[in-house]
């Protein structure tokens, strides 16, 4: 495995605050690999607007793949092995994405990353993610890899409180945001995704977020 193989050239790594790295345009050597396994990926565990159980249908559509998908219904968040839309397993994790997310991974200084999920949250123009932590895995020691294809939209990066005041943190097509350690369960969310065009994606914005939700396989 050669963690560095695509990281030369690109941008230096900027830290959010400790455990947290932002890495612009460090998907952008994978992007030709990524749209072909994503078109897959959608095609066998079609995009659907999940509820929360609050009640609420989220605005940014999602599906998954890896061993472990995470859903929300009425009934609360949790992850399965199977979509429960088609009682399959999830798709598996295209080689692309594992390489990107290990690679970034280490780029943030996350060696040995080792992904069991990977939610794909697509953003049509006014989509929205309020702020949240990613707090549903049984392993907080491994970091999230969160990475930005499409349309710009401003994440926001929050504190250990919902209440904290969010840094704002444009992110463009390619640009990739690790979190862990200190900064594992930060708050953070997404707001309102402008109206705007992509060459590659159109009028969205896809987020595919690495995890590793489970300790064991
Ligand atoms: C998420 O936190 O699940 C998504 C973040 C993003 O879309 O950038
Ligand atoms: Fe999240």
């Amino acid at each position: 495995m050669n963690l560095d193989l695509f990281s030369t050239g690109s941008e230096p790594p900027v830290e959010l605050e400790p455990g947290a790295v932002f890495l612009r345009g460090h998907a952008l050597p994978y992007v030709d690999a990524l749209l072909p396994a994503l078109e897959s990926v959608m095609q066998a565990a079609p995009l659907r607007h999940m509820e929360t159980p609050g009640g609420f249908r989220m605005s940014a559509a999602l599906t998954n793949c890896g061993t472990w998908g995470w859903t929300s219904d009425r009934h609360g968040y949790r992850y399965t092995r199977h979509d429960p839309q088609t009682g399959l397993p999830w798709p598996a994790m295209p080689p692309s994405f594992l390489r990107l997310a290990q690679d970034a991974a280490g780029a943030a200084g996350y060696p040995g990353f080792l992904p069991d999920a990977c939610l794909v949250n697509r953003y049509a123009p006014k989509a929205r993610m309020s702020l949240h932590q990613d707090k549903n895995e049984q392993d907080m020691s491994a970091p999230i890899v969160s990475v930005s294809l499409g349309i710009d939209a401003m994440f926001l990066w929050g504190g250990g409180q919902r209440s904290d005041p969010a840094r704002r943190v444009p992110l463009q097509h390619g640009d990739v945001v690790v979190w862990g350690g200190p900064a594992r369960l930060r708050y953070h969310g997404v707001l309102p995704v402008a109206q705007n065009h992509h060459p590659r994606l159109g009028a969205a914005r896809v987020n595919l977020t690495f995890r590793r939700a489970a300790t064991t396989t």
